[in-house]
């Protein structure tokens, strides 16, 4: 058990230990910097180019600004070099064999963003003190918000990848002076898989050169993450296309038929809108979905004019007659269909009766009767089309079904040239 007045003693002949050996580390601290000159780069007595290493951590990506083409992530980077003036003996020191000092003391490398989304940085504001270590190598961090311009590629939204470069290069200094290698690692931890919107595919680094200044590029790649885009724009467009085509089934003498046109018309337009919203502003390349847009809108305007013609024609005055060529038109599909049914009718007949024969039951022969009737009756008023003058409403009709079927075909048609312009793009296994 420890008596108090022995507690004492130990918190005393503890901090006598401590006092002594912060004296050690102030006379280290005083004694590197008396006669260092922080302007003077390290290396340049030997006349060597001083290597410089610089590992970047992304530590989150915050976002891809499609429209402003900008990418910002959080991340620091670790940079390691060798300070020939700091390097003392440990023992000389009480084994101090690494010392913190604060970065306005030393020679820290500027690290420029060369390629910054609003204006240039250098990164330093958020650091850490610089670790010395008695052989005089040195480890320095810095933190910042990076925000770099990006090209953005939007020919194949939503099944886009981006790919955003980070390039930085020690401010002023030429190869020869400062050589830098880079390397890069994701907190992965931290950053299991991109953000909400974007997948990190992969990452790379590379050098180029300028005019004897050498740069580092820390390469991201992502991939949009197209299941939002997929339903609440895709899948919409695709129902639109669909409700485009129901206008030629609301019977010809209806007035609202019109304005359903024009609201499907609209809604294309609006979809135009958002994705315009989306996207950047660039026309090298277009992206291939507001094409298509751009494309199903010329369609629901050819769509609205043809239903003003068909009202127009449903509502002609009986008296005006119709045209020969119309009439020899309708004709001649309504003769191929009674031919076929006429084709068709007798086998059906026998084996309506040999059914009737085998069952015998009273009931089910009026019910069979009544329908070959009505049949039968169909095919003469069918057979009597072809003679008799059509009217202008059957002649709407006509016209409805005809281009029903081929609205239907360019609507099939463009969906089948979207989707081979995308998976052409498209690289195998992207999606
Ligand atoms: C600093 O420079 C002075 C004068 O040149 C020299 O006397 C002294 O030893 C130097 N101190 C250290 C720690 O190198
Ligand atoms: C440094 O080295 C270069 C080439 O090796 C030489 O031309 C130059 O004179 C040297 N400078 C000094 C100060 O030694
Ligand atoms: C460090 O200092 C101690 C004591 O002054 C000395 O014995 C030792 O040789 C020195 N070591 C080096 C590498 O100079
Ligand atoms: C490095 O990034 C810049 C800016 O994005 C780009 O212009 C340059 O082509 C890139 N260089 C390499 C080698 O990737
Ligand atoms: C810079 O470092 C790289 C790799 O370490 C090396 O290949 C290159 O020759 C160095 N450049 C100079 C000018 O020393």
């Amino acid at each position: 058990m420890m008596t108090p007045s022995a507690f004492h003693f130990a918190v005393f002949v503890t901090s006598c230990f401590l006092v002594s050996a912060h004296n050690s580390a102030e006379r280290l601290y005083n004694n590197l910097l008396l006669n260092y000159t922080k302007g003077v780069r390290p290396g340049i007595e030997s006349n060597c180019s001083l290597h410089l290493e610089i590992f970047l951590k992304v530590s989150s990506l915050l976002n891809i600004n499609a429209v402003e083409e900008v990418m910002s992530v959080n991340g620091f980077f670790d940079m390691f070099w060798r300070d020939e003036r700091l390097v003392w003996n440990k023992t000389e020191y009480d084994g101090h064999s690494s010392i913190m000092i604060d970065p306005s003391l030393l020679w820290t490398p500027r690290i420029l963003l060369v390629n910054p989304a609003r204006r240039f940085q250098i990164f330093g504001t958020y650091s850490s003190e610089v670790r010395v270590q008695f052989d005089g190598f040195i480890s320095w961090t810095a933190g910042d918000l990076i925000e770099t311009n990006c090209n953005i590629n939007i020919r194949n939204y939503p099944f886009d990848i981006q790919t955003c470069d980070i390039s930085i290069a020690p401010f002023g200094y030429l190869e020869t002076e400062v050589n830098q290698t880079s390397s890069m690692t994701l907190q992965v931890d931290m950053f299991p898989d991109g953000n909400g919107e974007w997948d990190l595919v992969q990452t790379n680094t590379a050098d180029w050169y300028l005019s004897g200044y050498k740069f580092s590029n820390f390469t991201l790649q992502y991939k949009r993450k197209y299941q939002f885009v997929l339903t609440t724009i895709i899948a919409p467009i695709l129902i639109l296309n669909v409700m485009s085509l129901v206008v030629f089934r609301i019977p010809p003498n209806c007035g609202e038929r019109i304005s359903f046109a024009i609201t499907v018309f609209l809604s294309y337009i609006v979809y135009l809108g958002i994705i315009t919203e989306n996207i950047p502003k660039t026309s090298s390349p277009m992206s291939l979905l507001s094409l298509y847009l751009m494309a199903k809108v010329s369609v629901s305007a050819c769509i609205t004019m043809a239903t003003v013609f068909i009202v127009q024609i449903s509502v002609k005055s009986p008296n005006t007659p119709v045209p020969e060529r119309i009439v020899f038109l309708m004709s001649m599909s309504s003769k191929r269909r009674t031919a076929r049914s006429k084709v068709e009718d007798p086998a059906e007949n026998t084996q309506d009766d040999g059914k009737r024969i085998k069952t015998k039951s009273d009931r089910a022969e009026i019910i069979a009767n009544v329908e070959r009737e009505s049949k039968s009756s169909l095919i003469a008023r069918c057979g009597n089309l072809g003679s008799k003058e059509p009217t202008w409403e059957e002649v709407a009709i006509y016209f409805d079904t005809i281009l029903f079927f081929f609205f239907l075909f360019v609507m099939l048609l463009f969906i089948v040239l979207l989707f081979t312009f995308v998976c052409a793009n498209l690289g195998p296994g992207q999606i």
